[in-house]
């Protein structure tokens, strides 16, 4: 599911950023280029290209690694990561019943970082090993690293928004690097608006009662930024007709108990007739479907709500 999406966006980008870079490079370049990225295990550096030294980034900068932060803003903010950069994770040990303890787990995929099931993740740091200094995590690994806090059986990660992930580029040296990078960011940028997909909803179910669309949303996921969900229902035609609509709700608590207080209503019963209706994620953060209909009736027992949190491009991160 995701993870294969996942990589293969990241293949493309990678793809295009080559083919812009040799054919706007040197000899020189290219060879540097082929002897840096993808890095080889053990590969010889060409003594021309100095790698660039690694960083070390406070996780949270000055916030630090807390509740109620959101961490998938900040490491959109601050990223890229580059490879042997080292994240910094400065959190308090618990001293009195006063404070929220705090611990740094890696999460095993892409379905457990949307859902922040804990289940199969690595504990890296527990409640203690943020004080001081902090905790340091060299990300060493050219792959998705899925950060989330462990502590309430993940209540931080999904409502405390404790939870980011990163994909550490290679480093490339001096000059070229910084050439490259201009490169990359023009290529991910083009790629970024013509990889942007309409989905829709339910695909060939449309939105309708009685079909799961968490398990929709973790197979067809994940989303990115500027998708556009398409959700397709019938406009009632009489009496006996099921109407739905599609409203978006508060936050977590209410997504989970099918609360519409506060909910806004994105399309009523007869916008979803014809081409259906349109919702482009435009925003960095958790977006809670649901159905409103009959008191939410639909979202208890019907399965009409999901959440989609839309991930910035792999090339953003
Ligand atoms: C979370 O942060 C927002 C704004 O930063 C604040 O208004 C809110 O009270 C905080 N909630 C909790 C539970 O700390
Ligand atoms: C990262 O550091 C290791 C040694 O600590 C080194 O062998 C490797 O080449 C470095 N990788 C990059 C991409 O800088
Ligand atoms: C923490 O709470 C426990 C029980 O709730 C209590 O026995 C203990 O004295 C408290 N400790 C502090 C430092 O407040
Ligand atoms: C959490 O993940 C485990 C293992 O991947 C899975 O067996 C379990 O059903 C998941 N739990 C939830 C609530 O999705
Ligand atoms: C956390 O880990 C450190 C180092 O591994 C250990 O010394 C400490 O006892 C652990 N603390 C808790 C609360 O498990
Ligand atoms: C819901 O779907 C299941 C299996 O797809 C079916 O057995 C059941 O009758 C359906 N219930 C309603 C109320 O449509
Ligand atoms: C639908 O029901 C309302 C009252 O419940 C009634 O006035 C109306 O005529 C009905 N419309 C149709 C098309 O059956
Ligand atoms: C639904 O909204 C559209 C405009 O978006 C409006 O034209 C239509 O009358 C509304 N339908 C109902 C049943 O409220």
């Amino acid at each position: 599911m995701g993870g294969s999406n996942f990589a293969h966006g990241l293949v493309l980008i990678i793809t295009a950023s080559f083919v812009l870079a040799v054919s706007t490079a040197n000899k020189d370049w290219q060879f540097g280029f082929n002897n840096h990225w993808p890095p080889h295990k053990g590969g010889s550096h060409h003594p021309k290209y100095r790698q660039a030294a690694p960083n070390k980034v406070i996780v949270g900068s000055s916030e630090g690694w807390h509740f109620n932060f959101s961490y998938t803003n900040w490491a959109f903010k601050n990223g890229p990561f580059y490879l042997n950069d080292t994240l910094v994770f400065k959190y308090d040990p618990p001293t009195d019943n006063t404070t929220i303890p705090h611990s740094v787990y890696l999460l095993p995929n892409l379905r457990s970082f949307i859902t922040c099931n804990l289940t199969g993740a690595e504990m890296l740091a527990n409640v203690t090993q943020g004080g001081g200094q902090g905790f340091e995590f060299v990300l060493k690994d050219w792959k998705p690293h899925y950060f989330a806090c462990g502590q309430h059986d993940g209540i931080h990660c999904s409502l405390g928004q404790m939870k980011f992930f990163v994909v550490p580029m290679p480093h490339m040296g001096g000059f070229t690097f910084a050439r490259a990078l201009v490169l990359i960011v023009t290529a991910s940028c083009m790629l970024a608006v013509s990889m942007a997909n309409k989905i829709i909803v339910g695909g060939s179910e449309g939105w309708k009662f009685n079909v799961s669309y968490t398990d929709w949303a973790l197979k067809h996921g994940p989303f990115y930024f500027h998708d556009t969900l398409v959700f397709k229902y019938d406009a009632p035609v009489d009496n006996n007709s099921i109407a739905h609509n599609v409203y978006l709700l508060r936050n977590h608590e209410s997504f989970e108990k099918c609360d519409f207080k506060g909910a806004k209503m994105l399309a009523n019963v007869t916008d979803g007739g014809g081409n259906g209706f349109e919702f482009v994620l435009k925003k960095h953060k958790p977006h809670y479907f649901a159905c409103g209909v009959h008191e939410g009736a639909h979202c208890r027992i019907g399965q009409m709500k999901f959440v989609v949190e839309p991930l910035p491009r792999p090339s953003l991160v």
